[in-house]
């Protein structure tokens, strides 16, 4: 019987999951239909979320100072689990830090984690990673390659609630830390997946002008190309993104 109870009870649980209720905010559920005295007494008092800016800190200035600090990746990935002034933080499980190989010579800067990231604590691990990835072998490339490795990241470490677009205050919030990451892996090239990561290095959106073009980020060649996400849905978008990919590899291998 206890087996059973317990199936269900996770049954129910995946299926919340699914829904996309990916916090818990009390021990006991609240009967909202409650008389209002009823409620009242239902109801434990919560402290009030204070928004950084009227609690008097800068959160560009915070984040600027704790990247700066940040002498390692270690310690850059420690500074940005202290830092609390992102609310994206409150509903991710995990913080999407990066993957690949530390040493390589291309950056790929992917927007923020989904679903599928957000559970499992790496850049790109759904069908938009697995696509990247195909892309990735087919100019013979990878996160683990012996002669052309990459390195993974993304503009926002923590997933939007719904999948929602990162916010303007989010990106520049998130920025300082990115800009450290990328001095701190020191990359021959950056290739920018998508609008997100445009509007956080190229300061400018609009992905399908910019796709191909090289320009100038964070003091390297950038590549911005159509986000791989994009191109799952758009599978006639593959062509030029193939384009993308041959102009990156004939650029790695011209270094
Ligand atoms: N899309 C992104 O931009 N990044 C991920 O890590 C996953 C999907």
């Amino acid at each position: 019987m206890e087996s059973v109870e317990w199936h269900k009870a996770r049954a129910q649980l995946e299926w919340l999951l699914e829904l996309g209720v990916d916090e818990c905010i009390g021990d006991a559920p609240v009967d909202r239909y409650a008389l209002p005295e009823k409620r009242e007494k239902q109801t434990k008092p919560q402290a009030m979320a204070i928004p950084a800016v009227i609690a008097g800190s800068d959160p560009v200035a915070e984040a600027e100072r704790a990247a700066a600090a940040a002498g390692s990746l270690d310690a850059l990935r420690a500074a940005m689990e202290a830092f609390d002034l992102c609310d994206l933080k409150q509903g991710a499980r995990n913080m999407v830090f990066s993957d690949g190989d530390p040493s390589a010579s291309v950056i790929i800067i992917g927007e923020a984690p989904g679903r599928d990231e957000d559970r499992v604590g790496r850049p790109f691990v759904g069908e938009a990673g697995k696509l990247l990835d195909r892309m990735l072998a087919a100019i013979d490339m990878g996160r683990v390659h012996p002669k052309s490795p990459v390195y993974i990241t993304n503009t926002l470490p923590w997933r939007p609630p719904q999948n929602r677009e990162p916010k303007q205050d989010e990106i520049a919030m998130m920025q300082p830390f990115l800009l450290r990451h990328i001095d701190l892996i020191a990359p021959k090239v950056l290739v920018l997946m998508g609008n997100t990561a445009c509007q956080a290095l190229l300061g400018r959106r609009g992905i399908l002008r910019l796709r191909g073009q090289w320009g100038e980020a964070a003091g390297r060649p950038a590549l911005p190309m159509c986000h791989p996400a994009y191109l799952f849905r758009t599978p006639s978008a593959k062509r030029e993104a193939w384009a993308d990919l041959l102009a990156l590899k004939a650029r790695i291998e011209g270094l």
